[in-house]
């Protein structure tokens, strides 16, 4: 029997406001709003055709049949598609991104958009972008944020229907670049899953969500009037105080090494000296260093030279997750 096939591409996301907590974790319902930059050069494509035949889901990552918590993810997330569609076969699940997992950039958003995109469409479900965007966060919550294209916000709600992402800015509005200064290539020991989960253990975390709607309303402005200084000033607040967080919770989380506090470093020594750069961390040491286009080469060329880092990756932003193909097997 010939199956279609449904292939989408979506592209991961830096946060400049960052997830970090959930009030419920079941919905992926995030305890504040957040908002990012997709990123343009990365991409994860995947490709999702429904089979009959089937006794069980099929997952293949970078051409590895892949069983264990990876599979179960997606098989938990088809479900879901499934139960909206009413349709009950299973389906091969092949996906692959042109960065390695071990670049430690958090390949789980661009995962969970590309496959909400794709399986939805194999499903025959007919989604709009809120509603693909939805999808995407019950499966990883930065994932919402890489349905809509640029700049993106994604709302906190007690509400499944009230949290989603949509763009603030399109790309094309500011061509900054993400300049990812590599110090560790190996996976992360604590996972954002699970670090979410200790969210709540730290005190300082209700401080944190508490003041998250002034950061976002800074953020936000900083795009839409292509302010750097402004960006700069709160996306370091935003990073050092979620890391704040993560190293008072119970157990602490210490994501940073040496080298990324020397990067830090170096990054705001540069930016008193006029070069348009700014750092942020995800739930890793590697560090994101924002720049103009102007400071981009500059800053690369700079980070490259810094001991410790093995490699600078860089994108400027990019666009919304797309169904790219679909055809016969
Ligand atoms: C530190 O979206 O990876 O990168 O919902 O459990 O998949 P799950 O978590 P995930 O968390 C991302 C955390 C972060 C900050 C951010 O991207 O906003």
């Amino acid at each position: 029997m010939n199956q279609e096939i449904f292939t989408a591409r979506a592209h991961p996301n830096i946060a400049f406001i960052k997830y970090w907590g959930n009030r419920n974790s079941a919905f992926r319902l995030p305890e504040n709003g957040s908002i990012s930059m997709n990123l343009e050069s990365l991409h994860t494509t995947t490709s999702v055709a429904v089979d009959p035949n089937l006794r069980e889901d099929r997952f293949t990552l970078n051409g590895e049949i892949r069983s264990g918590s990876s599979f179960e993810r997606v098989h938990a997330f088809l479900d879901l598609i499934r139960n909206k569609a009413s349709n009950p076969y299973f389906a091969e699940v092949k996906s692959s991104s042109n960065f390695p997992s071990s670049a430690g950039i958090a390949s789980s958003a661009s995962a969970f958009a590309a496959l909400a995109v794709s399986a939805a469409a194999a499903y025959g479900l007919d989604l709009n972008e809120k509603e693909l965007s939805i999808l995407a966060r019950m499966g990883s919550g930065s994932a919402s944020r890489s349905i809509p294209t640029g700049y993106a916000e994604w709302y906190a709600s007690d509400s499944h229907t009230g949290s989603f992402a949509e763009t603030i800015a399109p790309p094309e509005h500011w061509k900054l670049w993400d300049c990812v200064a590599l110090v560790e290539k190996s996976g992360k020991k604590v996972g954002s899953t699970a670090g979410h989960m200790l969210a709540g253990t730290s005190i300082l975390q209700p401080a944190r969500v508490a003041s998250a709607p002034s950061r976002l309303d800074l953020c936000r402005s900083a795009i839409k009037n292509r302010d750097f200084q402004k960006l700069a000033d709160i996306i370091e607040l935003d990073s050092n105080l979620m890391h704040a967080v993560m190293m008072t919770s119970h157990p602490p989380i210490m994501y940073w090494q040496p080298e990324s506090l020397l990067i830090m470093k170096h990054v705001t020594e540069y930016r008193k000296n006029g070069l348009e750069v700014a750092y942020t961390l995800d739930a890793g040491p590697n560090v994101h260093v924002i720049c103009t286009n102007k400071s981009h080469l500059e800053a690369k060329r700079r980070l490259g030279e810094i001991p410790g880092v093995l490699e600078v990756l860089s994108s400027p932003p990019g666009g919304g997750a797309e169904l790219i193909h679909s055809s016969q097997n």
